[in-house]
């Protein structure tokens, strides 16, 4: 069944920008073949304050033993984001036209925001951070749940060519503290709380707790900005909140049945109000312009040695490319209101939440809850609301609301639908199948986009009106995007086999290095392989081309979408007095994909027993955050390892999936320990 092909709605084929197979051959050809034609003409539909010169226009070094690793695009080019996706909307007559919807945790609680309001907003925020003496190339780190705030603070910092690090609201204090202090941020950008369902989270504590991690480590961020998003619901007229006492409404209503709001910290020092500096703050703000090659925003991902990654993405290439999947892979047509699920804490909030859609003029929606509250019908409901047309989300949630039966579904009006789009992990045929008939009613294109933080975009996609369809395939590469597969040797595996997935050329809005460690970037992605990209994920081309992704290559786990590294956990493991030694592999789980198994080495002496593993995740779960949360510790008296010392995780992985097929171990120091970890293995 997974093999069968779907082919695109002919309706939507016949008013989609990109209508055929074999447009999209021709356009993909001519994209690879002659980069700067394609892109420059992209190029054209953006403001550029000083054009890029047609013979600087594209230049890249992909092989290390040619010199330094080098991406540019667009050089001598100078322009502005958001004078892009704000400005030129407002001054093309898209000025009263909705940027975004604001959907709140409770369905009684929305907002919305159009493109001129957006405007001045950002440009009353910009003033706000040039007050407190933010400047181009500072650092600015956010902290902020999904609300309209967290946008306007990201264009505010491209208006005035401030860098942008957003930390995900669901990472711990230390998660938090080690991303200011890689980034060196002038100023941290939170809110006093949010509702996440039935969860309050006070995100202005965890910020003060980072702040002083950050300031014990000999950096002192000069400012907290605190936006009173909990703090709001007091005050009925709605003019400025009272941030005296404490809230009267649960999830933003005013039920008068919520818990007390805990206190927040403050230092007067250093933290202010959101509103109090808004209220004076002018709504213009001339944009500052920027090469294209000047940093545009850093978001960490996780490494293979534990560190996070401080990916670095600069602003001409991006736009332009943000801006073109988002219009191609959407099938984005004026009218459309677009949807994309993902917090803009991670890259797919970046560039298809925030840059692509309003790069496009589009109408979209944040939303600031769970799929689950108050009920299992969220998705749908908000679906049916908006009469969304694009609605794109992750694979783990698709699978945790497919068991909830269908009947949720069709209560609601999903009629509306002409796209849906998967991202974060492969998705298996059974989710894309339901996907696609119950929700998609048949009829809508699938993209199941594979990209990564570090492409900035997706680069292996279907595309709505053109690309038949194989329910668990990415199908093909997106436009100036050229992937090729190869063997353990570096050798090129030509048309049907497996191997690593691997980029010959840079696309515009690929990554330029990682923030401050650009040997890192080179030996992370350039090591490998001369001469390519290395994306750390395995892929199989099937006999017609299709491309399917088959997991990452590397020590690199993916929980629902969050990718995480094996080091960092272990290492937190590791850090607890009674642990020895620590070793983490992925398990395949029913709902996320992959959940965390560890094996763990007590101390001499150590108990083994419910209380240390119960402390052990809830380490976990503080150290890197809720949804690091490992599902199994095991005991593991001793680990497999060969007589040098390397652990065989491969045979750890075989224990936790319980399948005895382990495979060769006689290079193994001691074989019965595999035998022994068998017999230990919970019931789970
Ligand atoms: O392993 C791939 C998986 O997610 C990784 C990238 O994670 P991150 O940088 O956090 O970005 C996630 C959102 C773009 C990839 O290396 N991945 C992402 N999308 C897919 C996928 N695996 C299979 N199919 C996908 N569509």
């Amino acid at each position: 069944m997974a093999d069968k092909i779907y082919y695109p709605n002919s309706e939507l084929a016949k008013n989609a920008h990109c209508k055929s197979l074999e447009q999209y051959r021709k356009m993909h050809d001519r994209s690879v073949n002659n980069p700067v034609a394609f892109w420059s003409e992209i190029a054209k539909e953006f403001y550029w304050e000083t054009p890029a010169a047609e013979d600087k226009f594209f230049s890249y070094n992909f092989d290390l033993t040619k010199g330094d690793i080098f991406i540019k695009w667009l050089e001598g080019a100078s322009t502005n984001i958001s004078f892009n996706l704000l400005d030129k909307n407002v001054k093309s007559g898209n000025g009263d036209k909705i940027a975004f919807y604001w959907e709140g945790n409770d369905p009684d609680d929305y907002s919305r925001l159009t493109y001129r309001k957006l405007l001045e907003e950002v440009c009353r925020f910009a003033n706000v951070l040039k007050s407190k003496g933010v400047t181009k190339g500072d650092r600015v780190a956010i902290y902020m749940p999904m609300i309209l705030e967290l946008p306007i603070v990201m264009l505010a910092c491209t208006r005035i060519g401030a860098v942008h690090s957003v930390v995900f609201g669901g990472y711990s204090s230390d998660s938090l503290a080690e991303r200011i202090l890689d980034s060196k941020a002038k100023i941290l950008v939170t809110s006093d709380g949010v509702w996440r369902g039935e969860k309050l989270l006070i995100l202005k504590n965890i910020c003060d707790d980072a702040l002083n991690k950050v300031k014990k480590n000999g950096h002192v961020v000069e400012c907290c900005v605190v936006v009173a998003h909990l703090r709001r619901l007091n005050n009925p007229q709605g003019t400025k909140p009272d941030t005296t006492g404490k809230t009267n409404g649960v999830n933003g209503t005013s039920n008068g049945n919520a818990p007390e709001l805990p206190e927040i910290k403050w230092d007067d020092d250093r933290d202010v109000w959101w509103h109090d500096e808004m209220e004076e703050a002018e709504d213009k703000c001339y944009p500052v312009w920027m090469n294209a090659e000047d940093p545009l925003f850093i978001l960490y991902t996780s490494g293979s040695t534990g560190k996070p990654k401080g990916v670095l993405h600069t602003t001409g290439g991006y736009l332009i490319y943000a801006a073109t999947t988002f219009k191609y892979v959407f099938d984005y047509h004026p009218g459309d209101v677009y949807w994309c699920t993902a917090d803009i804490g991670w890259i797919t909030g970046h560039t298809y939440v925030v840059y692509g859609p309003l790069a496009n003029g589009a109408t979209s929606i944040i939303f600031e809850g769970t799929p689950f509250y108050p009920g299992n019908d969220r998705y749908w409901a908000v679906i049916d609301k908006y009469k969304v047309t694009q609605f794109y989300t992750a694979p783990t949630a698709i699978r945790s609301l497919m068991k909830f039966g269908d009947d949720l579904v069709k209560k609601h009006n999903l009629s509306t639908l002409k796209v849906l789009g998967s991202v974060g992990e492969p998705i298996n045929p059974e989710a894309w199948l339901w996907f696609y008939n119950l929700v998609g009613h048949g009829k809508c294109s699938i993209a199941d986009t594979f990209w990564q933080t570090e492409t900035g975009g997706h680069v292996i996609t279907p595309i709505p009106g053109a690309t038949p369809m194989k329910p668990g395939s990415a199908t093909f590469p997106f436009f100036g995007v050229l992937p090729e597969i190869l063997d353990e040797d570096g050798h090129l595996v030509e048309g049907e086999g497996e191997g690593y997935l691997v980029f010959r050329q840079p696309w515009p809005g690929m990554m330029r290095s990682l923030y401050g460690n650009h040997q890192r970037f080179q030996s992370t992605y350039f090591d490998k392989f001369h001469g390519y990209y290395c994306t750390g994920d395995g892929a199989r081309r099937d006999a017609d081309g299709y491309f399917w992704i088959t997991g990452r290559v590397d020590d690199m786990l993916n929980v629902s979408g969050h990718l995480m590294s094996t080091a960092e956990v272990e290492s937190v493991l590791t850090e607890h007095t009674s642990v020895a030694e620590a070793a983490v592999v992925s398990k395949p789980h029913p709902i996320k994909g992959q959940c965390l198994y560890c094996f763990v080495t007590p101390n001499e002496g150590a108990e083994f027993d419910k209380k240390l593993q119960s402390e052990l995740k809830t380490r976990v779960r503080e150290k890197i955050g809720p949804f690091a949360q490992p599902d199994v510790i095991q005991h593991a008296p001793g680990l497999p390892k060969t007589r040098s010392g390397k652990i065989m995780r491969r045979v750890l992985r075989k224990i936790a999936a319980g399948d005895r097929n382990v495979g060769d171990v006689s290079t193994l120091a001691d074989e019965t320990i595999v035998d022994l970890l068998f017999q230990l293995r919970p019931q789970v």
